[in-house]
């Protein structure tokens, strides 16, 4: 990109340019000083190009003698050929001769190079951010993240939706996370939430007639983090007028299409498979299953309960993952020490190759399984072995590397419970939120635990990537949900009169989903760590290292707020 001080990028210096006078700008990458002549590559967003100077230019060389890594710098000089071209760079077929050089800024000595295949600890990374940045892996997983964005942007608005922002300070809305509070000084006492996700202000949209809304709105929860979790990250948020699942499931198809055709220049199978909430947890034990494998569970409760198998004694189900890969007898010991970390019992297996072998091959006829195939069974009570199998499916695919159908495999999981049992409050919980419709509206007088809600999750190769519903626009029905959930009539007011009133002025019936921006990308990238798609991010303790936050604040500070600091003891 031309300005005053460049004519172009480093990384698009090509044959065109030969034997033409070029400006540029950029950071050392490396000095080679072979003695009458010093090598050195300059780079900057798009590459670099190799330069070089000859002893003989006296005032140039004396600079260049004396640079180091990561010094910011202007040069000018003539495009040559190379005569040791190298194919695996963009400008392997050029370099620079430098006729002048200016050193804009100098760089301190670094605590790390600036490359991608790097051993640093992550808190190191963090806390040098802009150089971590600046390694070519973190640049194109944000520019990367950049396209995306546009042209999420750019397929919505040709669809009529609309983009539309809404506030950070608020009001709580329950996503089942704790709210991030900010005192307020104007009204001493009393605090604004940051929204957990711009639910209720884009159903309040669609009452207005906004009709097709999006927005990439930043989310805040103050929960335990994991590591495809950050207290703070982006949603692709998106509400629709007169609707029901098919058209929000189209229109989320049709985007991925879309992303991967020019993202990826790849096609998409759509419709993408949709799986009911109950049938993914009996078939593969999650409600995220990862479909690159088709490795199910299977039931063999009746055929092997009264065969006298001593660690199935008691057990109310006797569940077996079949997959389709060989297994040594050392990973089976590793899988056992990692189901007992997951509460199980352990796991016995049987393998059908030539014949049936495996402690438990004795017991069972090779009429019940397939050729090729390993079983491994999980016995315990019925729902705690589906989990335990499920984190097992997990567990195999990292571990074994199963040859994997596809890439990239896209389900939705539909018709979720609309409330779960929270054991530690004593409680019926939203599944999803409480703004979710029931499947039946009349359902909600029946015992919570036959309410089927009708929410949606979106999950790409095991990972929850969005999740949405339908929602109650009539608030009396709201308010019966409400109650359900446990709020008082006083609650309901103080707390969802403002969204109960708005849902009585002629609300249409709607709906909508919020995809997670970042887990997206570090999914379509294969990466391991959310952190490394979002620029400034914070570790697990909620910390971030660069600019030092949380910290203390000073006594006027409070003191314009009204609050006083406790000793953490009082
Ligand atoms: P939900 O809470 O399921 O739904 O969030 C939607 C999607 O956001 C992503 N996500 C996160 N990503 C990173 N860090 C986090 N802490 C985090 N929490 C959630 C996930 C998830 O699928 N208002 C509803 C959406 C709706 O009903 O339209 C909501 O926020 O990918």
């Amino acid at each position: 990109m031309k300005t005053s001080f460049r004519d172009i990028y480093c990384g698009e210096v090509s044959d065109r340019f030969i034997g033409k006078e070029l400006k540029l700008c950029g950071w050392i990458k490396r000095v080679r000083d072979l003695g009458g002549m010093i090598f050195f590559d300059l780079k900057d967003r798009e590459g670099y190009i190799q330069c070089f100077v000859e002893k003989a230019n006296t005032k140039v060389y004396n600079i260049v003698k004396d640079i180091r890594m990561e010094d910011c710098v202007w040069i000018k000089g003539m495009v040559r050929e190379r005569k040791d071209k190298n194919p695996n760079i963009k400008t392997g077929n050029v370099e620079i001769e430098v006729f002048e050089i200016k050193l804009f800024n100098r760089s301190s000595e670094l605590p790390f190079l600036v490359e991608d295949d790097i051993n640093v600890f992550e808190e190191t990374r963090l806390k040098y951010r802009f150089l971590d940045l600046k390694r070519p892996l973190m640049q194109n997983n944000i520019i990367l993240k950049h396209r995306f964005v546009q042209i999420v942007r750019d397929n919505l608005n040709k669809k009529g939706f609309i983009e539309v922002e809404t506030p950070y300070l608020s009001k709580s809305t329950p996503e089942g996370a704790r709210d991030f509070l900010v005192p307020s000084r104007l009204a001493p006492g009393k605090f604004y939430a940051l929204p957990q996700s711009p639910q209720l202000y884009k159903q309040i949209l669609m009452v207005s007639g906004f009709d097709r809304y999006y927005q990439f709105a930043r989310c805040f929860r103050d929960e335990d983090l994991r590591k495809d979790r950050q207290p703070e990250f982006t949603q692709l948020d998106i509400e629709m007028s007169f609707v029901e699942e098919e058209d929000v499931f189209q229109m989320i198809e049709e985007l991925f299409e879309d992303i991967f055709n020019r993202l990826f220049m790849k096609t998409l199978n759509c419709p993408f498979p949709r799986l009911t909430y109950f049938t993914s947890l009996n078939k593969y034990g999650s409600d995220k299953p990862d479909l690159r494998v088709n490795w199910e569970i299977k039931d063999f409760t009746n055929l092997l309960k009264d065969k006298g198998i001593k660690i199935f004694e008691g057990c109310e189900a006797i569940l077996s993952l079949e997959i389709d890969v060989d297994i040594t007898r050392k990973k089976v010991e590793e899988l056992n020490e990692f189901v007992k970390s997951q509460g199980g019992k352990g796991v016995t297996y049987v393998k059908y190759t030539d014949s049936l072998s495996g402690p438990l091959s004795r017991f069972i006829s090779a009429d019940y399984l397939k050729k090729g195939n390993v079983y491994l069974f999980v016995a315990d009570k019925k729902e705690k072995a589906i989990f335990i199998l499920g984190r097992l499916r997990e567990k195999c695919i990292k571990l074994l590397e199963p040859e994997l159908k596809e890439d990239f495999s896209f389900v939705w999981i539909t018709e979720f419970p609309l409330y779960v049992w929270d054991e530690e409050e004593k409680r019926w919980e939203p599944a999803h939120h409480p703004f979710t419709m029931p499947r039946n509206p009349g359902d909600i007088d029946k015992s919570p635990r036959e309410v089927i809600g009708r929410q949606y999750d979106l999950v790409l190769n095991g990972v929850e990537i969005g999740s949405g519903s339908i929602r109650n626009h009539d608030p009396e029905l709201q308010r019966k949900i409400l109650k359900k959930m446990g709020y008082s009539d006083e609650d309901i007011e103080k707390r969802f009169g403002f969204f109960l009133s708005a849902l009585s002025y002629g609300a249409p019936p709607h709906g909508g989903i919020a995809l997670g921006l970042d887990r997206i990308i570090v999914t379509l990238l294969g990466l391991g760590s959310i952190r490394d798609v979002i620029p400034f991010p914070k570790t697990a303790k909620g910390y971030a290292l660069f600019e030092g936050a949380p910290s203390e604040v000073g006594k006027e500070q409070l003191k314009d707020l009204k609050l006083e600091l406790k000793n953490e003891n009082d």
